[in-house]
């Protein structure tokens, strides 16, 4: 599904309350049949940690580990870190254009390849639910396309739920469905 919407509209505030990283003042959101406000903070973030990715408008990543630390996080945290996962990880890396950066930090990495890096960060553990926020904001337009075919092949293999936000129209087409967002509303359209 994409996501469409002005500046301003809320998409990012959308994606964080999906996530549970913010809680809503009214109505409840249920992911997978749970009710996210009905979990303890614990609760939420070993549920975020496990069946979500976020792919942040802003990256996120922790600039005192390098590239790989970075990528393998999700795996080290959920306890999944036994050789096949990290090989997997490392060609995923691969296959982003990344294998040769290892060893940097973020902040030695370009914009397009810190984008690149979050992305793959935030599918590394296969989650149920990838919220991606303008993830091919900062990519060139080939670059661009292979990570929406990272993302959409998510979708294919797995059934995960991916949401997309983005400014294009062209991007957004690629969805199933393409919500828009303004002025506190949001509707069904057709791109
Ligand atoms: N932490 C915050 N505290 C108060 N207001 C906020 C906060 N974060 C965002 N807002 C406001 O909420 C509204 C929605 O912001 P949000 O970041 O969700 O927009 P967006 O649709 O993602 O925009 P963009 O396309 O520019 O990324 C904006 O008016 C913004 O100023
Ligand atoms: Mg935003």
């Amino acid at each position: 599904m994409s996501l469409l919407g002005p500046s301003g509209s809320g998409k990012s505030t959308l994606l964080n309350l999906l996530a549970g990283i913010d809680l809503p003042d009214a109505g409840t959101i249920q992911v997978e049949g749970r009710i996210i406000g009905e979990l303890t903070e614990k609760e939420r973030t070993l549920f975020r940690r496990r069946h979500i990715g976020f792919v942040f408008q802003f990256f996120n990543l922790i600039p005192t580990l390098t590239v790989e630390e970075n990528l393998l996080l999700p795996l080290e945290l959920n306890g999944q870190l036994g050789m096949e996962p990290r090989q997997d990880a490392f060609n995923l890396l691969e296959s982003i254009g990344l294998g040769n950066r290892r060893h940097s930090f973020p902040e030695q990495l370009s914009g397009g390849e810190q984008q690149r890096l979050a992305i793959a960060r935030a599918v590394v553990h296969r989650p149920l639910l990838l919220l991606a926020d303008e993830p091919t904001g900062n990519l060139d337009a080939a670059t661009g396309e292979r990570i929406l075919e990272l993302l959409l092949d998510l979708h294919r293999r797995s059934g995960a739920t991916v949401i997309l936000v983005t400014h294009s129209r062209d991007i957004a087409a690629r969805a199933g469905r393409t919500l828009y967002l303004d002025s506190g509303q949001i509707r069904e359209i057709r791109p």
